[in-house]
């Protein structure tokens, strides 16, 4: 590709240098354009704007690759644990056998929370969605760890992510626990990341608590399957709000606000519930045809992909996952059927062949995350629980930019021009 791009605007021509990456389209980089030609670029979505510099996750949507630091997501989710990816996402290389080792008990070491924490949780009804729950608790973060909230202190920043990764867990159960009225459970050192977040989540202290491995290895690599997915929606709202130098608690909360949304991470609970809704396989038809009609707002969830265009890596190991869990759980789940089916008919289908909407991770999610005991209210916790680890990530890496600075976008101003006040007598 040519190495500048070239502008005429009234009559004037602007040109600009094209960049490359190690993988994926080039860009244009326009940031003199308003300077020079007094206009914007028009990108409502950011549909075609790269809004950084990045080397941590990279996804080609039409091939349906997802490669973390260059490691496909299909031999992460297969070789990998959900510890080493997230040692390999903040530090750019798989770790020694001793710097895994290092990381791990680093993580272990601040898996529990502020005792005061607990009284915040008895602020909230007990139906309150854990979501909600997580925003406010994990908002609230920065008034117990002031002691890691100086961005510019490399120190501060790595305590303050080991922290954020460390807690998600025992934060996340407690959320579960509280909105079941059962005891929090303290964190048990002697467990890996996973087997502990099941034991805080599934344990009561009246007794021992056997973590099952089919059940921790597939919540591994779920996580894994969560962990960064390069510049989504909340990815973006983390970013954002970073750039302004706020704390990484308060980043971090403000990615859990954003992944709630039904289009985002919220699809994986509104997923299992349209599979529900549905049914049984002889109702697919019906829904199909109303994902397919402009006047309904009845979307697929789960289906679709605003990057992927082909199928999302994720949802294939997800899939796999689910046959392996349901079957070692001994669950003949119907739901599995109508999901298996629907996602058959709807590939066969041409509006969904020519939109290219294929299953995204969120698709079979909630199949498994049901199989093992976790409510649906719970299953997008359980996605904000795996992409702090992006989040985190993500954050470093941008702090950690030279050239980093406020977001601010323009817009494109549609409403009236300057007049002049008029009092309420003259109206
Ligand atoms: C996640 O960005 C990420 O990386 C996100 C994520 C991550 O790991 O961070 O991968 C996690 O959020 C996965 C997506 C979960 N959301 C859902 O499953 C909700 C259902 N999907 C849609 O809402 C939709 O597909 C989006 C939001 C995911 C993507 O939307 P886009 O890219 O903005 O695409 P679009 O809405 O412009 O849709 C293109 C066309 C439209 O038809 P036309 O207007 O062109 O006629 O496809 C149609 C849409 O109506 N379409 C669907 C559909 N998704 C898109 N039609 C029916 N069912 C669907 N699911």
């Amino acid at each position: 590709m040519a190495d500048t791009a070239e502008f005429t605007i009234e009559g004037e021509k602007y040109e600009y240098p094209v960049l490359s990456g190690s993988c994926g389209p080039d860009v244009i980089d326009i940031r003199k354009l308003y300077g020079d030609a007094n206009v914007f670029t028009f990108d409502p979505g950011f549909k075609a704007t790269a809004s950084c510099e990045s080397g941590l996750t990279f996804i080609n949507g039409r091939e349906g690759v997802l490669l973390h630091r260059g490691y496909p997501i299909d031999q992460l989710a297969q070789q990998s644990s959900f510890m080493e990816v997230a040692y390999l996402l903040l530090n750019g290389e798989l770790p020694s056998k001793d710097e895994f080792e290092d990381f791990e008990r680093t993580i272990t070491l601040h898996t529990m929370v502020h005792e005061q924490l607990k009284t915040l949780y008895n602020g909230f009804r007990r139906d309150a969605h854990p979501m909600a729950i997580m925003c406010g608790v994990v908002g609230a973060l920065s008034a117990f760890y002031h002691d890691s909230t100086d961005i510019t202190d490399p120190e501060q920043r790595t305590i303050a992510s080991h922290r954020m990764i460390a807690k998600m867990p025992t934060i996340a159960a407690m959320a579960y626990k509280y909105s079941i009225g059962q005891p929090f459970l303290y964190p048990d050192n002697s467990l890996s990341y996973v087997g502990n977040f099941l034991r805080m989540t599934f344990g009561v202290p009246a007794e021992d608590y056997r973590v099952n491995p089919v059940i921790e290895r597939a919540m591994d690599r779920i996580f894994i399957l969560h962990a960064d997915h390069e510049q989504n929606a909340s990815t973006s709202t983390v970013r954002l709000a970073g750039s302004s130098g706020a704390n990484p608690f308060a980043c971090i909360a403000a990615g859990i606000a954003c992944l709630w949304g039904p289009a985002h991470g919220g699809a994986n609970e509104a997923a299992l519930r349209m599979l529900h809704e549905i049914g049984t396989p002889d109702q697919i038809g019906k829904y199909i045809d109303r994902a397919k009609d402009k006047d309904d707002p009845f979307r697929l969830m789960g289906f679709g992909h605003r990057v992927y265009k082909n199928f999302d890596p994720r949802a294939k190991v997800m899939k796999e996952t689910a046959a392996a869990v349901l079957e070692e759980l001994g669950v003949d789940d119907p739901i599995f059927d109508v999901a298996r089916e629907l996602e058959q008919i709807a590939l066969e289908d041409e509006y969904f062949i020519e939109k290219k909407l294929y299953p995204n991770v969120d698709f079979y999610s909630g199949v498994i995350l049901s199989a093992i005991g976790f409510p649906t209210t719970m299953f997008t916790v359980l996605f904000a629980l795996a992409r702090t680890v992006g989040w985190v990530a993500q954050w470093n890496e941008m702090i950690s930019d030279p050239a980093q600075t406020i977001g601010r976008p323009r817009q494109l101003y549609t409403g009236p021009e300057m007049r002049d006040y008029t009092p309420i007598g003259e109206r």
